[in-house]
């Protein structure tokens, strides 16, 4: 990993300043990232959109968003002044030559200031359909044409389907060099998700037990509470499929299931990880249905409030046929994983807001208990929290007390919070702060994103061919479609109730709990 880059003078380009994600999340994190000290003492940020808006508007904007999303809470004493100083905005369309001219006075001003040629971050927290136009004007006007210097950072969507990922590709490595281009996954900057890999190759534990013979098999939930709220618009054209699971859930699979890397570097990661996405068997057109499961929500209650179903939600058509949910059945052809069955699932407007891979082990080769001990018995778990509660709990056997022989399931808890004692870091600051080192580790590279396309093609082809019948499907607060729980019940198995990851949340039976 490149760690060298962090303290060079660095202006951060972010087009799309007026929009959400500037809002809630870089501004945010860019924060937290100057009170811890992170930041280049010569930073900039150059906010562009097409708002005409005075540097101190834009500034008073972002302090409202920082209030409100900051993990630490509103704008800490007198630091805020000093941080947003380093604020400008830049009103004018990306498409227009002059405003590409102003930036590049902008971003030359700076240069003769500090006296140095800057790094230039330009992240593109734009809508998929403007991210060519807007790089290929960064490339006419030359401002990102240093390959060490300069860095495009890329938001998902990466693509729509993997003919239109193939061509932009061929467009942004046309223009720029690969080392140049950061794509986002905001799930690669989780804690827990990057823990993933110091869980596996850092204890000598678990790996010799981390494949076919001992694991049954793996279960990969990314479920929100939330509906679509007012992201209709975009929704409406990506579905669950597009927006989740091509991208934040096989990245979260491929650490599951990745090879021990040979180096920490940014390409031996990415090698190894896009080795899983090639191993794993394409689903053929017309199984499908086997393999697959869509739902949608309808409308109904939530945390006690009414809602709209989907296709009640603004910028949604009354008929969308877009799902919300999205269910696999995924095998990996390797000597690894040959026949274990890695079940993904998420969904909008579901029971409860939570990120979990559960790993569940073999039962053991032979009862040596009475039957009346181990009536509760279940084989071992070992389950990965991702968000809320971070940690990773591992589910064992022990013998109830009492006088009588009697086996029941414990847990064995790692908790973030308690273990470390320090809040940990938002997904986006620990990219934000890759993306200034220079650090592609986490981000993904152009043949991960496109093998991931080709992997879910066939399922949005035949979903595109034929209409669902019977949406919408689910209640809101549900765990989606019954279609869902088929798809595990025929193979025998179920969907694991979320394990709490705090004492003090109401404790789910598995028995009764899974769904
Ligand atoms: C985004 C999706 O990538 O991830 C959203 O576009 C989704 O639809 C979000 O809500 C979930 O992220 P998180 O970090 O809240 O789990």
């Amino acid at each position: 990993m490149q760690r060298d880059n962090q303290q060079q003078p660095t202006v951060f380009v972010i087009f799309g300043a007026g929009g959400d994600l500037t809002w809630r999340k870089l501004v945010p994190a860019l924060y937290n990232l100057y009170l811890n000290g992170d930041l280049p003492e010569r930073l900039a940020v150059v906010g562009v959109d097409s708002k005409e808006l005075s540097d101190q508007a834009f500034r008073r904007r972002l302090r409202e968003g920082v209030d409100q999303f900051s993990r630490r809470g509103k704008v800490e004493g007198q630091t805020w002044p000093a941080f947003a100083a380093r604020f400008n905005y830049l009103g004018g369309d990306f498409a227009a030559p002059q405003t590409g001219t102003a930036l590049g006075n902008c971003l030359q001003k700076f240069d003769q200031e500090w006296g140095v040629e800057a790094n230039r971050i330009f992240y593109l927290a734009i809508p998929p359909a403007q991210v060519e136009i807007a790089a290929t004007q960064l490339a006419e006007l030359g401002l990102c044409k240093d390959c060490h210097r300069d860095r495009l950072v890329v938001e998902k969507p990466f693509g729509h389907d993997l003919d239109s990922a193939r061509a932009l590709d061929r467009t942004l490595t046309g223009m720029f060099s690969e080392a140049q281009i950061f794509r986002i996954d905001h799930y690669l900057g989780k804690e827990t998700v990057q823990n993933i890999l110091a869980f596996r190759f850092a204890n000598a534990l678990f790996e010799p037990i981390w494949d076919r013979r001992y694991i049954d098999h793996v279960q990969i939930t990314v479920a929100e509470k939330v509906g679509v709220g007012h992201r209709g618009g975009y929704y409406e054209h990506a579905g669950a499929l597009r927006d989740m699971v091509q991208n934040h859930l096989l990245q979260i699979l491929c650490l599951i299931a990745m090879e021990a890397p040979v180096s920490f570097a940014a390409d031996e990661i990415r090698n190894k990880k896009v080795d899983v996405l090639r191993a794993i068997h394409p689903i053929r057109p017309e199984k499908v249905h086997h393999f697959a499961v869509r739902g949608q929500y309808g409308q109904g209650r939530s945390g006690g409030l009414d809602v709209p179903g989907y296709r009640q939600e603004k910028g949604v058509g009354p008929e969308s046929c877009t799902e919300t949910f999205a269910a696999l059945r995924l095998f990996i052809d390797n000597w690894r994983w040959q026949g274990v069955p890695f079940y993904l699932r998420t969904g909008k407007r579901l029971a409860d807001k939570v990120s979990q891979v559960s790993i569940l082990f073999r039962p053991v080769p032979h009862q040596s208990f009475p039957a009346t001990a181990v009536e509760n018995w279940q084989p071992n778990r070992l389950v990965i929290r991702i968000q809320p509660e971070e940690g990773i709990t591992l589910r064992i056997q022990a013998k109830q007390p009492g006088t009588r022989l009697l086996l029941g399931p414990v847990d064995m808890k790692f908790c973030y919070r308690d273990a470390f004692r320090a809040t940990t870091p938002e997904a986006y600051e620990t990219l934000l702060l890759d993306v200034m080192r220079g650090d592609a580790t986490l981000f993904m590279r152009a043949d991960q994103v496109e093998t991931a396309w080709s992997l879910i093609a066939p399922v949005l082809d035949s979903w595109q061919a034929v209409p669902p019948g019977d949406f919408p499907d689910y209640a809101p607060g549900s765990w989606g479609p019954e279609a869902a729980a088929a798809l595990l019940s025929q193979d025998g198995r179920n969907w694991f109730a979320p394990v709490p990851g705090d004492d003090n949340d109401e404790a789910i039976d598995d028995a009764s709990g899974v769904r």
